[in-house]
């Protein structure tokens, strides 16, 4: 049975455990969330790079693992090549916004994205855009993009704030809105590109109205994880799932009962400081 190590800026990769969990039942995780570092979104990309390379040695030295996901589109976008480079012979598999399932979702042509500032920043992000207006070019051009960095939303939610919570899903909601406005339509598919958001879907569901359909990809991460193991012999482990943090041991078990109904006294805190 595999061993899958799972990491985020915090809790927000939780949203992926989860999809993984019921992918891969048969599977052991070990998610480390590296709360006492968050947020990554307004970090650098260099900051990031550098923090994820620390947490991929710390893993793959305390672990033996069969492959590594990276359940944070901000460090998938500023690390997964570096990553990949440095542990050639481990899986490792990333989050990117669903730009793809927006685009065959979307019927008014207008698409928003949600996501931190360091991943609408990034060079994979525009790669990203570009690659899916080259794989369906009639539809790409049909379409308008609205992007919006949603400062703060997942630092709330990593301190399970709900006023803030509340406040910033307004505020970040009805700017998208207004920018779809502007370009003279509408809003009908909104792509939750941070690993955080999935968590208050609901409420950013209020803000947008329930006929927006809000696209995640854990679903598809954790498909993609069981497809690429499925050709790797694996290291034969446990099927129990580790929860770690950088940061509040008790607000990750919180933040795992209240999400995944998994036992809070089962989360650990861990040193890894930062050299950075
Ligand atoms: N959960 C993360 C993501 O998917 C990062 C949030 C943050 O740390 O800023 O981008």
């Amino acid at each position: 049975m595999p061993t899958i190590a799972v990491f985020d800026s915090g809790v927000g990769g939780l949203s992926v455990l989860k999809a993984l969990r019921t992918e891969m039942p048969e599977s052991g995780f070990v998610y480390l969330a590296d709360s006492g570092y968050a947020p990554y979104g307004e970090r650098g990309d260099a900051w990031v790079d550098a923090r994820c390379q620390e947490i991929a040695a710390w893993l793959t030295t305390h672990h033996a693992l069969d492959a590594l996901v990276v359940a944070c589109n901000t460090a998938t976008a500023a690390a997964i090549d570096r990553l990949r480079q440095l542990h050639p012979h481990l899986p490792i598999v990333g989050v990117e916004p669903g730009l793809k399932p927006a685009l065959a979702l979307t019927r008014s042509g207008h698409i928003g994205v949600m996501a931190t500032r360091g991943t609408l920043g990034s060079q994979r992000f525009a790669q990203l855009l570009g690659k899916v207006g080259r794989h369906t070019p009639q539809l790409a051009q049909a379409v308008q993009w609205h992007t919006r960095a949603c400062h703060g939303l997942a630092d709330a939610i990593e301190r399970h704030d709900t006023t803030r919570i509340r406040a910033l899903c307004a505020e970040h909601g009805t700017a998208l809105m207004a920018q779809a406005q502007a370009a003279g339509g509408r809003l009908d598919v909104v792509v939750l590109g941070c690993t955080h958001y999935p968590f208050v879907a609901d409420t950013i569901a209020q803000v947008l109205g329930t006929d927006v359909a809000l696209v995640d990809t854990g679903n598809a991460v954790a498909r993609h994880t069981r497809l690429r193991l499925a050709h790797c012999a694996t290291n034969a482990h446990a099927t129990a799932t580790t929860l770690l943090s950088t940061g509040s041991a008790q607000a990750l078990g919180e933040a795992a009962t209240r999400w995944l109904q998994l036992p809070a006294a089962s989360a650990q805190a861990v040193h890894l400081p930062c050299r950075l």
